[in-house]
């Protein structure tokens, strides 16, 4: 165990998400106000592995709040998934003395942390920072809250050229294997169903209930599609309806990377601050591997390993809503 810590490192890994550089930004600072060493790892754990880190000051981090993407970037790194590779990389961080280590990424990355943590004895604490929000123990993810309301800005667009046209819309959100994306801009943009992947999917019911808007002459319809749904993403669904319903005219968009992108929202800067400045303080107080959240607007500390087993789980009452309201 690490009596002191004097020297930490800041990494962001997997998928950038709006907001990661509000949380690298709350880390620095935290770190030299409270006179510590601060060193950002570039391109996630391959920078480790590749001695890609760099001395933090104040000024680094200036006039990235309101940015988009990472300014230390970020990796997917299959050699960290070895022994060998994570050995490198403690070597490295040996060699400058960095005793802690804030990382800011998704469940795969905490996942990373936990092993190295075990297996090099160096706290780490997580911050999770992904748009999919698939993390259980903690009411936000940082990035989540501006990828959903880009989708929400990008489906009432397509919602115009639904209108004028008479037309059927499926459209494709991001989310990996979890449907948070889909329910919350499928509920703000009044869609008339969700596919998300945490619910089996009835094709047959699906196009029963096209059949009956139709009958009613409600042609501008929209269907959010998650693109981890079991039954296939908008191009699959968009197919089985046109083979269905031939005279609907159906239109796929997949709005993609776009959700990505993007200065962060209000939340997200507030939440990735909150969030960094409190990672800090668990090394401090030599917390070990744990995840900082917010719950109840609370700072809520979870055990790495839970947050790699568990889920969020999809409230059911919200997908009632969705059905009472698209009528
Ligand atoms: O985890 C964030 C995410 O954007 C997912 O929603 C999506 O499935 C994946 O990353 C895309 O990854 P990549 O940018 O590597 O294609």
């Amino acid at each position: 165990m690490i009596k002191k810590i004097t020297k930490i490192g800041v990494l962001t890994s997997g998928g950038d998400s709006p907001g990661m550089n509000a949380a690298i930004r709350a880390v620095v600072r935290t770190g030299i106000y409270h006179g510590l060493e601060v060193f950002g790892i570039r391109h996630g754990y391959q920078g480790m592995l590749d001695d890609d880190i760099i001395k933090m000051e104040g000024q680094s981090v200036a006039n990235i709040i309101q940015r988009g993407g990472t300014i230390l970037k970020t990796a997917r790194c299959m050699e960290f998934m070895t022994h060998e590779g994570r050995k490198k990389a403690f070597e490295n961080l040996k060699k400058r003395g960095i005793q802690g280590l804030v990382i800011i990424g998704g469940d795969g990355s905490f996942k990373g942390a936990q092993t190295f943590s075990n297996e090099f004895d160096i706290p780490c604490i997580g911050l999770p920072g992904t748009i999919d929000k698939d993390i259980a123990g903690t009411d936000f993810t940082i990035g989540f809250d501006t990828a959903v309301n880009t989708a929400v800005e990008a489906i009432d667009k397509v919602r115009d050229t639904a209108d004028a046209h008479d037309r059927l819309f499926i459209i494709e959100v991001m989310g990996r294997d979890a449907g948070y994306i889909a329910l919350h801009s499928g509920i703000a943009t009044g869609a008339e169903n969700i596919l998300i992947p945490e619910r089996k999917t009835n094709p047959e019911e699906i196009i029963a209930s096209l059949q009956e808007k139709k009958k009613r002459k409600k042609l501008v319809n929209l269907i959010i599609v998650a693109e981890g749904d079991e039954f296939g993403g908008a191009n699959e669904l968009s197919n089985y309806i046109k083979k269905e319903i031939p005279e609907l005219e159906t239109r796929v968009c997949i709005l993609g990377h776009i959700q990505r992108g993007g200065s962060p929202s209000c939340l997200d800067r507030v939440i990735a601050s909150r969030m960094g400045y409190h990672a800090v303080e668990c090394l401090i107080e030599g917390k070990y591997n744990v995840f900082v959240g917010i719950v109840n607007n609370k700072m809520h500390y979870t055990p790495l390993n839970e947050a790699v087993k568990k889920k969020q789980k999809i409230n059911e009452e919200w997908m009632n809503i969705v059905k009472i309201l698209a009528t």
